[in-house]
């Protein structure tokens, strides 16, 4: 579904990412951790066209999309929810909901995927009408990635999710993450929390200072020890 080859990615003449090589496969849920500044979020910009590759290709669904608008990559079936959620505050939760939903051609599905995500997060039904500035942090995640859900994207990536939230969140999130994924959608998880992106991923990646070092099963990668030592302070 994406293939990245020899992607080498920063910000003007500042190089963050070296020659990355990843692949995730239809149907997978793939982890990429790494420390805080590795390059993880400016990864996902480049993979959403905000940021124009140095050099490399990036394959998604068939189609070379390095460089290409951020809005041509949405229509593709690329979404991110970004770090940091990035909710219209002024506007509803209703109205954050839809407009992930914007580039959709199928609007009778749109209901009912509104529906879906309202199941997924009950909390959020009961705050329909509210300004999603004035939701709990949790809430506004759950928002954000409820908005990554309504785009019904081929392939969702999800950066740092469950930062600063409290467990009880973090594992609603999750829950709808699984349930997302066994309706067919191929989930990118980025996260600084390793543990819980490898206990819900197939495979993973290790990203550190701009280079990818590691990669193979979520399983493995768990009990690795070098992982282990580095990542999960054990
Ligand atoms: N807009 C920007 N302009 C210049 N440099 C940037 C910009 N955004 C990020 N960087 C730099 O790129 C490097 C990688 O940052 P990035 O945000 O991709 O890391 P990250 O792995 O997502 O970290 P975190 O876990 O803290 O979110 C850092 O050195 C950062 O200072
Ligand atoms: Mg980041």
């Amino acid at each position: 579904m994406l293939k990245i080859e020899h992607l080498n990615a920063g910000y003007g003449d500042l190089q963050v990412l070296w020659d990355i090589n990843l692949e995730i496969r239809s149907g997978e849920v793939v982890a990429l951790i790494g420390s805080n500044g590795a390059g993880k979020s400016t990864l996902l910009w480049t993979l959403s066209g905000l940021l124009k590759p140095m050099s490399g290709s990036i394959i998604f669904a068939g189609q070379s999309i390095g460089g290409v608008s951020p809005d041509r990559i949405v229509s593709l079936g690329l979404t991110q929810v970004p770090q940091g959620r990035r909710l219209f505050a002024g506007l509803t939760v209703k109205e954050n909901l839809l407009q992930g939903a914007y580039s959709r051609s199928d609007k009778a599905d749109v209901a009912q995927d509104l529906d879906f995500v309202l199941e997924l997060f009950p909390r959020l039904r009961e705050r329909l009408n509210q300004p999603a500035g004035s939701l709990s942090g949790g809430e506004q995640q759950m928002c954000a990635v409820g908005r990554g859900f309504m785009a019904r994207p081929k392939l969702l990536m999800l950066d740092e999710v469950s930062l600063g939230l409290a467990p009880i969140v973090v594992d609603a999130i999750y829950e709808a993450i699984g349930k997302v994924r066994a309706r067919g959608m191929t989930v990118l998880i980025v996260e600084q929390d390793v543990q819980i992106a490898l206990e819900q991923a197939d495979r993973g990646y290790v990203l550190d200072v701009g280079s990818l070092i590691m990669s193979g099963a979520a399983t493995d990668m768990l009990a690795n020890p070098k992982i282990r030592a580095a990542y999960l302070g054990i």
